[in-house]
């Protein structure tokens, strides 16, 4: 029976918070950035992400082995086997996670967001390249669909010239790449995660011990090099407030979600989760800032809504295809 957590299935669970922390993490990311005039390197946060995944990945790995397993059997579980192929996805997610501050240091909230959907496509096209998944036609109607009533719902109102501004200068060339750059090793990354993960039967949290053990060293090289001239002049907290440390949490929480996500669904579903985090995010700003509704925003979320039908539709489709006939 599949896992469920109060008689909810944990695939529906770890879809709905990852909703949640979707729409907060970039909020409080932005936040961070810009609530102070004393900025914080962001290679830093990067850094205790990993070493908080570590932590608790380290705990819930030593929880769920069994009786009389001690560190040292646990260590080899870790360290030993194929644990290497964790090297490639640790090495692309540190790069991404650090791309992503500089996109949303360079680019605001929303162009951030909309930008962001591209990794929707990616890791559709990295599932079908490297886990040989096949999309019909109408899933990949649906992707697109998916992709630009997301687009179209995080656009800023025509009037809005300040959200816009951001992105006018020579400094959004430098945000929009690094989204660009982000969202294909996002695909990448997700995907040969997710392929390790379901092709052996090591747990999802001795593969995410190993994802933050070999993150330590391409993250700690990223605080040297981009930011060490700082960080030795300010020191390695420097700029840090209360926001800080939630975006580093919010992260490091992201991330333990993802992994669970990627488990008992996948990367694709994981792409329709936070779709709707954004439509949902932007409702409740309609309640909570006074938000106004537009046409377009009407249009992108009936996208999104009819995106979603439109790939679980053709989804149990492709399962009821794949069921065996029964003996007469
Ligand atoms: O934006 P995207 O969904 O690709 O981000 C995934 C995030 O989750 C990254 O920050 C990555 O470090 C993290 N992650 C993780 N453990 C996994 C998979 C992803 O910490 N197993």
């Amino acid at each position: 029976m599949a896992p469920e957590l109060f008689g909810v299935p944990l695939k529906y669970v770890s879809l709905v918070v990852l909703t949640v922390q979707n729409s907060l993490l970039v909020l409080i990311m932005r936040y961070s950035r810009v609530s102070t005039t004393e900025h914080y390197y962001t290679s830093t946060a990067v850094l205790l992400s990993e070493v908080t995944k570590l932590l608790v990945c380290l705990y819930l790995s030593f929880r769920e082995t069994s009786e009389g397993a001690t560190a040292a059997s646990l260590g080899k579980e870790i360290l030993g086997g194929d644990s290497w192929k964790m090297l490639i996805p640790a090495g692309l997610y540190t790069i991404q996670n650090n791309l992503q501050y500089v996109a949303v240091s360079h680019l605001d909230a929303a162009t951030f967001q909309v930008t962001y959907q591209l990794k929707i496509l990616t890791t559709a096209l990295c599932s079908v390249l490297l886990l040989h998944t096949r999309l019909g036609g109408r899933k990949w109607l649906a992707l697109l669909a998916l992709t630009a009533g997301v687009a179209l719902v995080q656009l800023p109102p025509a009037d809005n010239s300040s959200a816009k501004q951001t992105t006018a200068g020579g400094a959004s060339a430098v945000g929009l790449a690094a989204v660009v750059v982000a969202c294909v090793l996002s695909g990448l990354a997700g995907v040969y995660f997710e392929k390790v993960l379901k092709g052996s039967r090591k747990s999802v949290w001795v593969r995410n011990v190993q994802l933050s053990l070999f993150s330590m060293a391409p993250a700690a090289i990223g605080v040297f090099w981009v930011d060490g001239a700082g960080v030795r002049r300010d020191g390695f907290l420097f700029g840090y407030s209360g926001w800080t440390w939630a975006a580093i949490l919010c992260q490091a929480l992201g991330g333990l979600i993802v992994a669970v996500v990627v488990k008992y669904a996948d990367n694709i579903l994981k792409g329709f989760a936070t779709s709707i985090s954004i439509v949902l995010s932007c409702l409740a700003s309609v309640f909570i800032f006074g938000f106004q509704v537009s046409l377009v925003f009407v249009v992108g979320a009936a996208l999104v809504i009819y995106a979603t039908y439109l790939y679980g539709a053709a989804d149990s489709q492709d399962k009821d295809k794949a069921k065996p006939t029964p003996l007469p």
